[in-house]
């Protein structure tokens, strides 16, 4: 006699927000890795379009940001065939299970998110999603029964949240949801800002000049940039967490994620010479890295037909798996659910 088992593999889920451009932390501490995972884990990558309202955006430019982080995921290498990529407020489950969420989530573990305080931060007037913002990603991630979370260190209390909204609901109605895990790189979590390497590169302050590599940055605003990037006044170009190398060590960590070369081998290259080289050694390696995608964008972003149609079908298996989700988390918290008799 044989038995047969089937094993899922891993499940992986992800988001990013259609608010700005795209920049070279999104692509190194996020996108990139995505692409790795394609083979070993069944992935989801959301378009988080019901997390960017949380910020006032202008709905032509949100409709035209979408479709950008959508032909950017492809461009990069995710695979429509092999990942599952879709907008999130095209699959209802989530708005649903963020709701459900929402009340069994105490106001105080909201009030405490990192992000939320710096975001309301002088600020006259605060949305109520703004602050609801974790529990919708909760959601998210919940709804997939994902184990893995890749993101950036700064999603990390996000994740941790979810942990516990999941044990609290698992707690109250029975085993329903799957613990995820963070998954965040040792190197390439945290890209700074070349304007200011105390910052993180962030898609709010993408549009300031120097502040960050976009992913359709022509090369001469590529080398433009890089070149007037925020180092120190010293000379030595090594690997360092010291605080005032943190704008060369930035750069350093860039060219090596870019080049896959060993740190050491990297240091001798650069040994004697002056931060004007590593700069502009490093925009040629980013220019390369770069263009590819640019021209695969380029490609997809003239069909938006095309562009809508393959993200309707990401949807539509997103919902194979959202669906049932969110109906046996309807049943659990004792809503009817049309077709059920008990
Ligand atoms: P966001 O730009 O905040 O929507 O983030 C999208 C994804 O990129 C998340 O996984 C972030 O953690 C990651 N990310 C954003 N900024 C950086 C950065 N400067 N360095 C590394 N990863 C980042
Ligand atoms: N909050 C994430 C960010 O700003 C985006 C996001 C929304 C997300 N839902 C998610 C990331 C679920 C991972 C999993 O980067």
């Amino acid at each position: 006699m044989t038995i047969e088992v089937t094993v899922r593999r891993p499940r992986v889920f992800s988001g990013v927000q259609p608010s700005g451009t795209l920049h070279l932390g999104n692509y190194l501490g996020a996108l990139r890795r995505w692409v790795e995972l394609q083979d070993e884990k069944e992935n989801y990558f959301c378009i988080v379009d019901m997390h960017a309202i949380t910020m006032r955006q202008d709905p032509i430019e949100l409709r035209r940001s979408t479709r950008e982080v959508a032909a950017l995921y492809l461009a990069c290498g995710l695979d429509p065939q092999r990942s599952t990529i879709f907008v999130q407020s095209q699959v209802r489950a989530h708005a649903e299970g963020c709701w459900i969420l929402n009340c069994v989530t105490p106001l105080g573990w909201l009030e405490r998110m990192t992000q939320f305080k710096t975001k309301a931060k002088h600020r006259e007037s605060v949305v109520l999603g703004l602050l609801d913002y974790p529990v919708l990603q909760a959601a998210d991630i919940l709804l997939y029964d994902a184990e893995e979370v890749p993101v950036g260190e700064d999603q990390k209390q996000h994740i941790e949240l979810t942990r516990n909204i999941a044990q609290r609901f698992n707690h109250r109605f029975g085993d329903t949801f799957t613990l995820p895990q963070a998954v965040i790189p040792a190197s390439g979590a945290r890209i700074r800002a070349l304007n200011d390497p105390m910052k993180k590169m962030s898609k709010s302050e993408a549009h300031v000049r120097g502040h960050a590599v976009q992913l359709l940055d022509t090369p001469d605003v590529i080398r433009a940039v890089i070149r007037r990037a925020v180092t120190d006044s010293g000379r030595e170009i090594q690997f360092s967490d010291a605080q005032e190398k943190a704008g060369v060590n930035n750069l350093l960590e860039i060219y090596e994620l870019l080049t896959a070369q060993r740190r050491d081998v990297i240091e001798e290259h650069f040994a004697g010479k002056g931060y004007g080289m590593l700069k502009k050694d490093l925009a040629e390696v980013v220019v390369e890295a770069l263009r590819p995608i640019r021209k695969h964008y380029d490609a997809l972003i003239a069909d938006s037909a095309e562009l809508d149609s393959i993200l309707a079908a990401g949807a539509d298996r997103a919902r194979a798996v959202a669906e049932p989700k969110i109906e046996e988390i309807k049943r659990k918290v004792g809503f009817i659910v049309p077709q059920d008799t008990t």
